[in-house]
């Protein structure tokens, strides 16, 4: 279970949330809750399973208060979160921009505040990804609508062609999720891109750069394996579900990051037990507990 990567994390937590209003008229689209967790709890525990401790939070300014009440630097869970803002929504690949200083030399793994992943592949797919350390990686995933992602086109051996970001009719049934691993060129790469028709620094224009010279690996994501967004009230409600269900069938926690800091070997017993203490009236403590006696 104990794996520590090199690279650096980013979660992009800004955005306006407006297809969600007016849940998120006065919070951000990634505070509100996924069944029993905040939402941003869950690109958070991802990153840490691939071994990721130094983590930038880049919010929009209205926000970046209440994250840090929420998170605060990280001790707790034994990693060090910054934070960092984005002034105006002008894409993902712009948010990436923000966080330069931060990374320094570093090789970067990226996941969006409103990204979910769960199945038993995930570790597996994250800790490969992390060892490629030139080029990147970004992750396909099968869906009945694509047009509102980014969608990847393969040819017959599997080789990717193109890469569409929300495409009216897209060319295969592959989206790109909302998690990317780059190496440190990603920066320089930003700087030539253009923004797109809806006013954006792009992320798929960013993929293009890689694939166009022949560095961008694509993993699929296979059927046993939930990618959820969170990004309409339905969606919201449906992963909200799929947590609530899987958590009380198998008394299991998904994306507790409490739980990966603990199996990681970040926090010891007594800092796990202190954190359960402070959550005992909604249950949460007591599944920290049950960790604690060996019973999960
Ligand atoms: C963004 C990316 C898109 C990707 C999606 C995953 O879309 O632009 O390529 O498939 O995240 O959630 P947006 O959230 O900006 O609509």
């Amino acid at each position: 279970m104990k794996y520590l990567s090199s690279r650096r994390g980013i979660i992009l937590a800004g955005g306006n949330g407006t297809r969600l209003a007016p849940i998120t008229s006065a919070i951000s689209k990634q505070l509100i809750p996924v069944y029993d967790k905040p939402m941003i709890y869950y690109p958070i525990t991802t990153l840490m399973l691939c071994g990721i401790r130094d983590i930038l939070i880049v919010t929009n300014p209205n926000s970046v208060e209440l994250f840090k009440a929420l998170l605060g630097n990280g001790d707790k869970w034994g990693v060090n979160f910054s934070y960092a803002i984005q002034n105006k929504a002008e894409g993902v690949a712009h948010a990436i921009l923000v966080a330069e200083k931060f990374i320094k030399n570093s090789n970067i793994a990226i996941a969006l505040g409103d990204n979910l992943f769960h199945g038993n592949d995930l570790v597996n797919l994250l800790r490969s990804a992390d060892k490629r350390i030139k080029g990147g990686s970004i992750f396909a995933y099968p869906v009945s609508d694509p047009r509102n992602y980014g969608v990847v086109q393969f040819d017959k051996e599997g080789n990717i062609l193109d890469i569409e970001e929300k495409p009216d009719n897209p060319l295969s049934q592959y989206a790109i999720t909302g998690l990317y691993f780059y190496d440190n060129s990603a920066f320089e790469r930003i700087k030539e891109l253009r923004f797109s028709p809806r006013g954006e620094l792009e992320i798929t224009s960013l993929n293009n750069h890689y694939l166009n010279q022949n560095l961008l690996n694509v993993e699929i994501m296979g059927r046993g394996m939930a990618w959820l967004d969170t990004g309409s009230f339905n969606s919201l409600q449906d992963a909200s579900g799929y947590i609530r269900t899987l958590e009380q069938r198998q008394g299991l926690k998904v994306g507790c990051p409490e739980e990966a800091a603990w199996r990681q070997g970040w926090i010891d017993d007594k800092c796990l037990e202190n954190l359960a203490f402070s959550l005992m009236n909604s249950g949460y403590g007591e599944y920290l507990l049950m960790l604690l006696k060996g019973l999960k």
